[in-house]
C-alpha cells in the first residue's frame, strides 16, 4: 500500500514512524514532512492548504491511502476532494472537521446526542455576552467559536479580561468552569464504529506545574494509573459513540480520528472540547504504544471496515516531553541551531518546528522536537524521555520538568 501523509509536526513523525512499521505500507510520502520524515519517507514540498495540488500529487503516485494529519486541511475540505477522486482518505469531510472548526458546531452536536458537555451560551453581542457571564460566574470560560492556533480559550477569574476576549472574537461560546483532571481520548472511527484507544495526558501550560501561557502542548504520557479503570468504556458509551452515530445520522458520517478532551468532574466525564485529528504531542506517546499495525488499520477506517478490529496496547508507558524554542508560545525565536541529538534506546527524537540548512539542523517554530521514551513504568519512561531531551543544545531553548511527574510518583505508589 502506497501512503501519502499529510502535515510537519511532531505528530506527523510519530504516525510516519507507525505506518512505516507495519509490512503492508510498501512505499511512505509525506506533504511537506520534516527533517525526521525524511529519514523514512519521500518527502515533498507541497503546501497544507494547496488542495489541488495535493490531490494531483496523490493522482500521480498512486497513492491507496492518504492519511491527513493536522485540522487546517481538514477544514479546508481536503478528504472531500480526495474521495471526490476515489482515494481512500483517513481524516473528516469538511462537514464532519467542524467538530473542531466551530465551537457553536460542537455543542450543537452534542446537545443533540445527549452527550456530556459544559452548559453553554453562543454569543453575538456585547449584551449577550455580559448575560453569559454573568449567569455562569468566575472563573469565567471563553472560547472563540472558529480554530484560533490554541489562543482561542481564555479561563480567568478577571471578568474585565474575560469580557475583552469575548469582544474580540465575532462569535464566542461562553461556558460553565469545569473542575477535575483533564484527560485526552481518541477513538479511530469508520464513521459508523469507533475504536477508542487508550487515554493520555496532555500538559497545555507552558511551565512547570501548570503555570504560565497556554500552549499547543508541552508533553504527555500514556498510560494514565490514576484513572478510573472504565474511564475508555464510559468514554466510548457516552461520548464517542453517540457522536459517530449522529453525525451518521445528519448524513455528514465523521471518518477519521475523532479526539476528545475531557474533564473527570465531580458529577461525572464532562467533554471540554473536539479535535477531528490526532492529538500533538498524545500522538508521540499512544503510535509508540499501539501494537496494532497502523497501515493497515487507518486503510480500514478510511475503508469502513472497521467491524471486527480491536485495538492492541504494548505494556510499556510512554512519556513524551517537547522542546520549545525561546519565546515560545508568544514570539518563540527561530534559526538556532540544534545539535547532540542523542541516540539512547527505547528513546525516540519526533522532528517539529526543525529544518536542514547548510548541513546543520534548525529550528523553525515554536515546537522544535519532542522526545518520547518507553519504559516498563512511567518511571522509566520519563528518566529515559528526559536523559535524552538533556542533552540536546539550543540555545535558550527550554522543557517542562515535570510532565508525568505526579502520575509516576502515585504509579509507586500502588
Ligand atoms: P482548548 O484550546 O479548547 O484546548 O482549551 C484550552 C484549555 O482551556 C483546556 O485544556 C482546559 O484546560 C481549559 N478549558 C476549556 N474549557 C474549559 C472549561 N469549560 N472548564 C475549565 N477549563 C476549560
Ligand atoms: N495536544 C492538544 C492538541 O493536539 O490539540
Amino acid at each position: 500500500m502506497k501512503i501519502l501523509l499529510v502535515g510537519s509536526g511532531g505528530r506527523e513523525h510519530a504516525l510516519a514512524l507507525g505506518l512505516q512499521a507495519d509490512p503492508a505500507c510498501t512505499e511512505l510520502h509525506c506533504v511537506p514532512g520534516n527533517p525526521g520524515t525524511a529519514q523514512i519517507a519521500t518527502n515533498h514540498a507541497i503546501s497544507l492548504t494547496d488542495n489541488a495540488a495535493l490531490v494531483a500529487l496523490a493522482k500521480e503516485l498512486s497513492i491507496d491511502l492518504v492519511v491527513i494529519g493536522p485540522e487546517l486541511p481538514l477544514v479546508n475540505g481536503l478528504a472531500d476532494q480526495l474521495r471526490a477522486t476515489g482515494i481512500a482518505t483517513f481524516g473528516p469531510s469538511k462537514a464532519a472537521a467542524q467538530l473542531e472548526g466551530s465551537k457553536h458546531f460542537a455543542k450543537g452536536v452534542m446537545r443533540d446526542a445527549g452527550v456530556p458537555t459544559a452548559r453553554s451560551f453562543t454569543c453575538e453581542s456585547q449584551e449577550e455576552i455580559e448575560k453569559a457571564l454573568d449567569t455562569f460566574n468566575a472563573p469565567y470560560v471563553v472560547k472563540d467559536d472558529g480554530l484560533a492556533a490554541g489562543k482561542g480559550v481564555v479561563v480567568t477569574d478577571d471578568r474585565a479580561i474575560a469580557l475583552s476576549h469575548a469582544l474580540s472574537c465575532k462569535r464566542v461560546v461562553i461556558e460553565e468552569f469545569l473542575d477535575g483532571p483533564e484527560i485526552s481520548l481518541f477513538g479511530i472511527s469508520d464513521g459508523r464504529n469507533i475504536l477508542p484507544m487508550q487515554p493520555a495526558q496532555d500538559f497545555k501550560r507552558a511551565f512547570d506545574f501548570d503555570k504560565g501561557p497556554n500552549t499547543g502542548g508541552m508533553g504527555a504520557y500514556s498510560p494514565l494509573p490514576w484513572a478510573p479503570d472504565e474511564i475508555v468504556e464510559e468514554t466510548y458509551e457516552k461520548v464517542l459513540a453517540p457522536i459517530i452515530a449522529e453525525m451518521a445520522a445528519r448524513g455528514t458520517p465523521f471518518i477519521g480520528l475523532l479526539y476528545a478532551g475531557l474533564a473527570l468532574t465531580d458529577l461525572g466525564i464532562r467533554v471540554i472540547e473536539f479535535n477531528a485529528r490526532f492529538g500533538d504531542p498524545e500522538t508521540q506517546v499512544l503510535i509508540p504504544r499501539l501494537k496494532t499495525p497502523l497501515a493497515t488499520l487507518l486503510l480500514k477506517a478510511a475503508t469502513d471496515s472497521l467491524d471486527d478490529v480491536a485495538l492492541e496496547w504494548r505494556d510499556e508507558s510512554a512519556v513524551t516531553v517537547v522542546l520549545a524554542a525561546p519565546g515560545y508560545p508568544d514570539a518563540p525565536q527561530v534559526n538556532g541551531e540544534i545539535t547532540k541529538l542523542p541516540n539512547i534506546a527505547d528513546t525516540q527524537i519526533f522532528h517539529a518546528g526543525t529544518a536542514q540548512s547548510g548541513g546543520s539542523l534548525i529550528s523553525t517554530g515554536g515546537r522544535v522536537m519532542t522526545v518520547t521514551g518507553i519504559g516498563e513504568d512511567l518511571t522509566q519512561a520519563r528518566d529515559r524521555a528526559y536523559r535524552a531531551i538533556s542533552q540536546i543544545e539550543l540555545s535558550g531553548s527550554f522543557y517542562r520538568s515535570d510532565i508525568a511527574l505526579n502520575a509516576s510518583v502515585a504509579e509507586k505508589g500502588n
